[in-house]
């Protein structure tokens, strides 16, 4: 397996990627951060649990260390102040000291709750991830983002709070349905604006393969992902400056998602649509950036596509969006590309060029 580090002076830590080699690294850190008397607390959720619950179990069982192990609900349901309830619960019943180690199982809805868990209990107790979803290992997972939904929107209560390892393995992927497949190469897309060459290449090579669940191909894009995520978050930890380039396709995607009803379309899909209207935004500012990222713009076309058709209102979104700009002080920022690998951050967009992003955009879906 290859790993990735995300540089944080002493709470510096592992992304490992691979194929097939899960359970040798599970149990092979898990018995070095239970070491020497520390409880493990496995966190699963239930789909994952049940395809792999006792692989699983037993993976970690051989690291010599005693387990205990909760099953969450699967889904955007789980981010709720209800169920991180119940977490807290389970792992102050079981006597939880902070020596112990907590395992988050699942994909980004299961380490966003486990992580705000394991952040706020004792007031921060450590714990690590085992990834089984694309968005998870891509995004999710690393960056130490942890949180919980409120009825006023998303992720509005949580943390940063890092892992001290993440596992992807792309042996997971095999029984992830396409539909989240296709969700999580929204993120993989995502990078592949922000960063080298390298990241489109490889998404082309991975797209004309024809086959989405290809192991060596998923695997070289989560590498290529996690690489540049590890890179900004070692850079700017708490989204100060750096890391809100990672917000590319954001604005309109959350904006879509919370004009649709959470819930239509994924948060992938919506991201997906988000990045085609970002793109169509900063050709509207600039006419010599349509040429430079016409060949992105193709592969966000392809994928979208594939995804499920609503019909989405282009006023309703952007009042969707102006909700967010009250969040954000008045001040409604877009990431755009000035070409690929170069992200601008833009700010005082007139509405009618975002409306006619926004429409030209829809037009493709
Ligand atoms: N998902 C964006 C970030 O972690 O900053």
């Amino acid at each position: 397996m290859r790993k990735v580090i995300v540089r944080l002076a002493e709470r510096s830590y592992p992304v490992i990627v691979g194929i097939g080699d899960w359970k040798h690294e599970l149990s092979r850190l898990v018995s070095h951060v239970t070491k020497p008397h520390g409880k493990l607390f496995v966190l699963c959720d239930a789909q994952l649990y049940a395809l792999y619950g006792s692989d699983i179990i037993s993976t970690v069982e051989k690291a010599n260390v005693s387990v205990s192990e909760l099953v969450l609900p699967v889904g955007e349901r789980a981010k709720t102040l209800t169920q991180l309830r119940h977490v807290y619960g389970y792992l102050l019943d079981s006597q939880i000291s902070r020596n112990d180690f907590i395992l988050a199982c699942g994909g980004g809805v299961t380490s966003d709750l486990v992580g705000l868990a394991a952040a706020t209990t004792l007031r921060g107790v450590r714990w690590g991830i085992l990834s089984s979803t694309l968005l998870g290992m891509v995004d999710a997972a690393i960056g130490g983002k942890t949180g919980i939904n409120h009825k006023q929107g998303k992720n509005l209560l949580g943390t940063i709070w890092q892992p001290s390892f993440v596992i992807c393995d792309s042996s997971f992927l095999l029984t992830l349905p396409k539909r989240q497949l296709i969700a999580g190469l929204g993120e993989v897309v995502k990078y592949a604006g922000l960063a080298t060459h390298d990241m489109i290449s490889a998404l082309n090579r991975y797209l004309k393969s024809e086959d989405m669940y290809d192991q060596k191909q998923l695997t070289q894009l989560i590498y290529l992902s996690a690489q540049y995520k590890a890179g900004i978050v070692s850079k700017d930890e708490r989204e100060s400056s750096l890391r809100m380039v990672l917000n590319l396709g954001h604005t309109f995607g959350h904006a879509i998602e919370r004009s649709l009803g959470y819930g239509r379309l994924l948060h992938g899909e919506a991201v997906l649509l988000g990045l085609l209207a970002a793109v169509e935004l900063s050709g509207r500012l600039k006419k010599a950036r349509i040429r430079r990222l016409s060949e992105y713009r193709d592969v966000i076309c392809r994928l979208i596509e594939l995804i499920p058709h609503h019909s989405i209102n282009i006023e309703e979104t952007l009042t969707a969006m102006s909700h967010d700009k009250k969040r954000l002080g008045n001040n409604l920022r877009f990431v755009l590309l000035d070409s690929l690998g170069r992200p601008v951050i833009v700010d005082n967009v007139k509405k009618n060029d975002i409306r006619m992003a926004l429409k030209a955009a829809l037009a493709e879906y």
